[in-house]
């Protein structure tokens, strides 16, 4: 059935007055700007008046079906097994999905994986590949298919074909401060992963100062929006909810997080990365039907990164996608940034807290995320943290090291970092790093 046409003035109006806007309305607003026939100044306004006065349910369901139908969805039936996707919500120093999907992949489960850009103060997948030399994450339907019947896993971006609606809109978004909503996160996190052509997803829902959602009751909303959706599609759907309140592991920045991901995937890597790896993998390697409980799934994550598995499927994934095998293979021989220059301590005592959106704005000012949609990102630049919530500091000792090709933004970035970090004299209450399960059958304690 044709869409039928609206004027776009006259719905950006009724938004603004907080309005509700038919399906149909919506339907039209995607496809218009899907199809270039809506300018970005205008979505742009319309995304804000959603983002200020909200979308019912009803407004998000059809946002959500709009933006899946945009393009096709992807019939993976050619491919042997359940296919098992991941996406986080967003952080800083989130490179999980570098780690697990070849971890996954090697345990025998498909993963078809389209992930997004550097989102405001958070980096994105795309990003972090493409800082590898010659790694393409922009390829056909054809190819997309190809990838993942030979290797068990493909990493891209959205296409014109698959989840377009949501390729342009997230890049607006990113530029427009129009991310922190929960239905128009909801639309872009399920559009795509709905369009990949999966059997089930985990969902990896972030709150804390680093997170879109701040407040850990918002995160349990978004958590059980994209459960209710996910089921709804008829896609087996686990979400959980874990702690944003500092950087994920040491390295924030596009290549540093590459690197740091290496080393995860040696049997290295940060504790409090792994901890979340080895629970999201092992619940999709359950979902895929490679473990009888999620416990076994853990169990093979942990084996998979012992006999080296994972890291071959790693190696196989960027030679098929066009990348550089050397830097992977020798990390130490990837070009550094012109500009490294530690952080210090203004005084001693114990980190108590950081600011961790404060900390990934630091990173994009750096050079690894956008101000404007045409923007390059710099991969080499970000930061390395020395320290995290809970570890001691001597004055003038070094907290961080920042890494940049931009001279201009070292003074400020140094003062941000001292700034996002708070030193005070006794221990904090350890962090819990997951702390709640979000399933078709509720909400749960994590006890893990
Ligand atoms: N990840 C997405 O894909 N979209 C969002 O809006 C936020 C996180």
């Amino acid at each position: 059935m044709p869409i039928k046409e609206f004027n776009t003035v006259s719905l950006i109006r009724k938004k603004r007055e907080g309005g509700v806007l038919s399906r149909e309305e919506i339907q039209y607003l995607i496809r218009a700007y899907t199809d270039d026939e809506i300018p970005d100044y205008q979505m742009s306004a319309f995304l804000m008046a959603s983002f200020l006065n909200g979308l019912n349910t009803g407004e998000a369901a059809a946002l959500t079906h709009s933006m899946l139908h945009s393009g096709i969805v992807a019939d993976l039936s050619h491919v042997k097994g359940t296919k098992v996707d991941k996406h986080s919500t967003g952080g800083v120093g989130d490179k999980l999905s570098l780690i697990l999907a070849p971890i996954v992949a090697a345990c025998g489960v498909p993963v078809p994986m389209i992930s997004g850009r550097g989102l405001g103060h958070t980096g994105g997948t795309l990003d972090k590949l493409e800082s590898i030399p010659g790694f393409t994450v922009d390829v056909t339907l054809d190819r997309y298919k190809e990838i993942l019947e030979k290797q068990n896993l493909v990493l891209v971006g959205q296409t014109e074909e698959i989840a377009p609606a949501d390729k342009r809109l997230y890049a607006l978004r990113d530029v427009t401060a129009t991310v922190e909503s929960i239905p128009l996160i909801a639309g872009s996190i399920m559009s795509k992963k709905l369009a990949e052509g999966i059997d089930a997803l985990v969902l990896d829902v972030k709150f804390g100062s680093g997170a879109f959602m701040k407040k850990h009751e918002d995160a349990v909303k978004l958590a059980e929006t994209l459960v209710g959706i996910g089921e709804e599609f008829g896609k087996e759907t686990i979400a959980y909810l874990t702690n944003m309140e500092q950087p994920l592991g040491n390295a924030v920045g596009n290549w540093l997080e590459v690197k740091e991901s290496i080393d995860c995937l040696n049997g290295g890597g940060p504790d409090d990365v792994m901890e979340i790896t080895h629970l999201l993998a092992g619940t999709m390697i359950y979902l895929g039907r490679e473990a009888a409980t999620i416990e076994e799934g853990i169990e093979k994550s942990h084996e998979a990164i012992k006999n080296g598995s994972a890291m071959q499927k790693w190696i196989d994934i960027v030679e098929e996608q066009g990348g550089d095998t050397g830097v992977i293979i020798k990390p130490e021989s990837y070009p550094a940034a012109k500009h490294i220059e530690s952080v210090k301590a203004e005084q001693g005592g114990c980190i108590t807290a950081m600011d961790a959106y404060a900390m990934g704005m630091v990173s994009v000012e750096l050079g690894a995320g956008r101000r404007a949609k045409e923007d390059d990102v710099d991969p080499a630049a970000g930061f390395i943290l020395h320290k995290k919530i809970g570890d001691k500091v001597e004055k003038d000792e070094t907290i961080a090291t920042l890494h940049t090709n931009n001279r201009n933004m070292l003074a400020t970035a140094k003062t941000g970092i001292q700034q996002a970090m708070t030193i005070g004299q006794s221990a904090p209450e350890t962090l819990r790093q997951i702390t709640h399960r979000a399933d078709k059958h509720g909400l749960h304690k994590y006890e893990g």
